[in-house]
């Protein structure tokens, strides 16, 4: 069944949020974190992240939309980290970025934003353990789920069988069913955020 990771970037107070969603059985919570460099919006410095993930009881899948990954890397303090996910359009020398976060022992994913030729994520299918297929522009919740995303599950599945494939936006319990047989991994934000009732969204999105 597909595990969900649910984002808390839509949610006004996250610390509430991360104690909610501690009591339902979402996978993951997954924290967006932006530098206003490569996508157009600021989100969660560094200390934020520390705080509010010292709080969360489930496994934390930290998406790094930075152009200059290496410092957060370096400093974020959580013990409960599953996945640092970088981005292949990033101007940085991936390899290295790759070493560095399995030196923290983290699963090391690589996220695609829509218009990037996914051809170009396979120098390093071999040296990673997740990719995330944005099915959305990153830099905000909230958007339009893009349909040429699920035909990208299959081709990065017949690339490596074994690699975990994440799709992060515009996911509700409807544009689900177009990727829950292939993907491992949805991301969803406003769907389970703007619901009063998060087990109950969880439970409509694993239906
Ligand atoms: C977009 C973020 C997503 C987003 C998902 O840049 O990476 O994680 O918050 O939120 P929804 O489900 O609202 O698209
Ligand atoms: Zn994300």
């Amino acid at each position: 069944m597909i595990k969900i990771a649910t984002s808390i970037l839509s949610s006004k107070n996250r610390k509430e949020c991360i104690e909610k969603l501690n009591k339902t059985d979402t996978d993951y919570i997954h924290i967006d974190v932006m530098d206003n460099i490569f996508v157009p919006n600021y989100q969660l410095p560094i200390e934020e992240v520390n705080e509010l993930g010292k709080n969360s009881k489930k496994p934390l899948d930290v998406h790094l939309m930075v152009e200059n990954p290496e410092s957060f890397i370096k400093n974020i303090a959580i013990n409960n980290i599953k996945s640092i996910t970088i981005h292949l359009e990033i101007n940085k020398n991936i390899n290295n970025l790759i070493e560095l976060i399995k030196k923290y022992n983290y699963q090391v994913g690589i996220a695609i934003k829509p218009n990037t030729d996914i051809n170009k994520i396979d120098k390093y299918i071999n040296l990673i353990d997740k990719v995330i297929i944005m099915s959305v522009e990153p830099g905000f919740g909230g958007q339009t789920f893009i349909d040429s995303s699920v035909d990208k599950i299959k081709s990065i599945r017949s690339k490596r069988k074994n690699i975990i494939i994440e799709v992060d936006g515009g996911i509700n319990n409807e544009t689900i069913k177009k990727i829950s047989n292939d993907a491992d991994i949805a991301v969803v934000g406003s769907y389970i955020i703007n619901n009063n009732d998060y087990q109950e969204a969880i439970n409509s999105l694993k239906n």
